[in-house]
């Protein structure tokens, strides 16, 4: 019996595994293990030695059994810390972080336009981009020989259909169909030829607006606009207006914003003159009233036309235009 406890304890101590503990468990202490085969021959022995060698049976089962769970529970042990080595879980680590999306800078400066000009009891008009020559052209008082109309400039798609140079075609289709009194914004994608670079693309943004009622003269011009300049860039904004050409207003204008970023005094955003451009305005030449079916005896009006691509560049100090068109998450995320 010594004999088979040092062989246990050998064995059981070489155990690695709770299966291999439950077959040697099996093997020396199971019905048919050894420690009970040894006792089965105990009919054999003076029954004077039988008690002495039944407590020794006894001893030598209580110590195998104590290895055996000693040793089971060093492996349960390691075992576990194994399993919480491979199934480690650090919650403390920042979770999965979801993007949320949100508006193209360009769309938020439009909203924001949108929402200054819906205040002032302006409506949303819009026309097609792609336009018949007659509203992009003839309807706005545009002569065959006039520059814009040169192929360099225009995309045409026949001789009589073009992609729109500008959004004031809107205001002939505008006019044709609603009486005065009319007051539209109608921003939208327009059409050049131009090269790709830093201040150009050949698709970019305007904003249309058109007023006619009876009565309407620049100084209503003037006083929308300003009221406009003061909403969105600052209620500290001045404007100026300069003389311009364009064929269908009369007399026409370029207005400038006090710049917002010095306030007048000059840097680089204003190109050190204290004035940023902003947009063209004037009022709606006769001609254009007339063809558009309105009597310019009876009704006068203004329009103005802004690039939503360059007020959003000044808004934001963008260098590039490109970086507006080029949809790299990089930049968008910044907005
Ligand atoms: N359509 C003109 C342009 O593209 C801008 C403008 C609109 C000027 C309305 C006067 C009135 O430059």
């Amino acid at each position: 019996m010594k004999k088979l406890y040092e062989e246990a304890q050998k064995e059981i101590s070489k155990a690695d595994s709770l299966q291999q503990i439950e077959s040697l468990r099996v093997k020396y202490l199971g019905k048919k293990g050894k420690l009970t085969q040894i006792l089965r021959g105990m009919g054999s022995l003076k029954p004077e030695e039988r008690p002495i060698i039944g407590q020794i049976a006894n001893e030598v089962r209580e110590k195998i059994e104590n290895i055996l769970t000693e040793t089971k529970n060093k492996i349960a042990q390691l075992e576990k810390e194994k399993k919480m080595k491979i199934e480690y879980l650090d919650i403390t680590m920042p979770g999965k972080l979801y993007k949320y999306g949100h508006k193209h800078p360009m769309t938020q400066v439009l909203d924001e336009i949108k929402k200054i000009f819906l205040g002032l009891g302006f409506s949303i008009a819009e026309g097609p981009e792609i336009e018949f020559t007659y509203y992009n052209f003839e309807a706005l008082n545009t002569p065959e020989d006039h520059p814009a109309r040169d192929l360099q400039d225009t995309f045409y798609i026949t001789s009589d259909i073009l992609l729109r140079t500008q959004t004031s075609p809107v205001q002939v289709r505008t006019m044709e169909k609603t009486k005065p009194p009319i007051r539209v914004i109608s921003p939208g994608r327009v059409y050049r030829s131009d090269e790709i670079d830093a201040t150009h693309s050949p698709v970019f943004h305007q904003m249309e607006g058109l007023v006619v009622d009876e009565g309407i003269t620049m100084g209503d011009l003037k006083g929308v606009l300003n009221i406009f300049a003061k909403k969105f860039f600052g209620e500290d904004t001045r404007t100026k207006f300069r003389p311009h050409f364009f064929p269908f207003t009369e007399p026409s204008a370029e207005m400038d914003v006090s710049c917002f970023a010095c306030g007048g005094k000059g840097c680089r955003v204003c190109g050190y003159t204290g004035w940023i451009e902003i947009l063209g305005a004037g009022m709606v030449h006769p001609n254009v009233l007339k063809m558009s079916g309105i009597d310019p005896e009876k009704y006068t009006g203004f329009a103005f036309g802004l690039g939503i691509d360059r007020i959003t560049m000044l808004k934001y100090g963008i260098e590039d235009l490109r970086l507006l068109f080029e949809n790299d998450m990089r930049f968008i995320e910044q907005f």
